[in-house]
C-alpha cells in the first residue's frame, strides 16, 4: 500500500473537516428548549464535541471525490453523524450494553436518565432525516439518499445488526453470520456516509457501485479493528469501557480468530477498499487518506 498523500497533509485536511462538521452539527441541531426539559440538552450532549468522527470525514472524501458541494457534503455528512450518535446513546444504555463511557465522558443516560436518552435518541433519527431533506440538492437526489439512509439505520441496516448482536450473546457465530451482522450494524452506515453524497447528486451507477464496494470493506474492517481494540487497548485510550466484549460474552472477531489473525483481516479489508476507490478513479486521493487512518487508528 502506498499513501497516495503524506499524513500531515491529511491530518490538516482531517482537522478542519472536524471542525467543520462540529459546526454544520451545531446549526442543525436545535438549541435548548424550556418546554422540552432536558431533551435537547441530553441531544447536544452525544452529538456536539466528540467522537472520530470517521463518517463525516468519509462523507466530505467522498464529496470532493465526485465533486458534490460543500452543501451536500454538510448534510450528508451530519445526517449521517446524527444517526450514528442516537445509535451509541442506544447501544449504551442498561437494555443494551449497560456502558457508562461514551468518547471519555458519561453516557448520555448516566447524565440524563434512561427516559431522556432515549427520547433524545428518538429525536434525532427524523432530526437526521429532516438535514437531508433540506440540502441544496434535487428532489431526486433526496429521496435516494433518503432511501439508503433509512435503509442504512433501519431493520436492514444498523437496528437490524444491533439486534443480531444482542440475540446472539454468548453463543458461537460462523464467520459469515458474523460478518452479515458487522455488516448491518456498522457496514451499512459507513455504506451511508460513503455513498449519500453521489446519489444526493445523482452520480454514475458505476460511480456509486465503486463506492458501494470500497464502504463495504472499510465498514467490516473497521468494526474488525473495533472488536479489536475492545480487547488490546485501554479505556483511557478508548474514551469508553475497555475488556466489555468479552465481559459480556459478545461473539466478535477477536472471538472467532483471535487477535492477529482479526487484524491482517481488517488489514486485508483495507486493501481490497482501496482497490474499489482505484477503479473509481477521480478526485479519491482523501477516500484513501481515511481509508488508511481507519485501519491504523488505535482508538
Ligand atoms: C463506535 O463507533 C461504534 C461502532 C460502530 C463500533 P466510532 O468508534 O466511530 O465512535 P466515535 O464516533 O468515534 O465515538
Ligand atoms: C455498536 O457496536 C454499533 C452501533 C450500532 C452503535 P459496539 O457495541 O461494539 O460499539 P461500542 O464498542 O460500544 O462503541
Ligand atoms: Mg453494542
Ligand atoms: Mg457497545
Ligand atoms: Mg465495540
Amino acid at each position: 500500500m502506498s499513501k497516495a498523500i503524506s499524513g500531515l497533509a491529511f491530518e490538516a485536511w482531517a482537522a478542519l473537516h472536524r471542525q467543520r462538521i462540529e459546526a454544520a452539527l451545531a446549526r442543525f441541531i436545535p438549541d435548548a428548549e424550556l418546554s422540552s426539559g432536558r431533551m435537547f440538552e441530553s441531544m447536544r450532549y452525544s452529538v456536539l464535541g466528540g467522537g472520530k468522527r470517521l463518517r463525516a470525514l468519509l462523507a466530505y472524501a467522498s464529496a470532493e471525490a465526485v465533486g458534490a458541494s460543500s452543501d451536500v457534503a454538510d448534510h450528508a455528512a451530519a445526517s449521517v453523524e446524527m444517526i450514528h450518535a442516537y445509535s451509541l446513546i442506544h447501544d449504551d444504555m442498561p437494555c443494551m450494553d449497560n456502558d457508562a463511557m461514551r468518547r471519555g465522558k458519561p453516557t448520555n443516560h448516566v447524565v440524563f436518565g434512561d427516559a431522556t436518552a432515549m427520547l433524545a435518541g428518538d429525536a434525532l433519527q427524523p432530526l437526521a432525516f429532516r438535514v437531508l431533506l433540506d440540502a441544496n440538492a434535487s428532489a431526486s437526489g433526496i429521496v435516494a439518499a433518503s432511501r439508503l439512509l433509512a435503509d442504512a439505520s433501519g431493520a436492514r441496516g444498523m437496528a437490524g445488526g444491533q439486534a443480531i448482536d444482542l440475540a446472539n450473546v454468548g453463543k458461537p457465530m460462523t464467520q459469515a453470520a458474523l460478518e452479515e451482522m458487522h455488516a448491518m450494524k456498522t457496514g451499512a452506515m459507513f455504506e451511508a456516509a460513503v455513498v449519500l453524497p453521489a446519489l444526493m447528486i445523482e452520480a454514475d451507477q458505476e460511480r456509486v457501485d465503486s463506492l458501494t464496494q470500497f464502504a463495504a470493506n472499510i465498514g467490516l474492517a473497521f468494526q474488525v479493528v473495533d472488536d479489536v481494540l475492545d480487547a488490546t487497548a485501554s479505556s483511557e485510550t478508548l474514551g469508553k469501557t475497555a475488556g466489555k466484549d468479552a465481559a459480556d460474552d459478545k461473539p466478535t472477531f477477536v472471538s472467532l480468530m483471535g487477535i492477529d489473525a482479526a487484524q491482517a483481516y481488517a488489514r486485508a479489508l483495507t486493501r481490497q477498499a482501496i482497490a474499489a476507490a482505484e477503479v473509481m478513479g477521480g478526485n479519491n486521493a482523501r477516500l484513501i487518506d481515511v481509508a488508511f487512518a481507519m485501519a491504523e487508528r488505535k482508538s
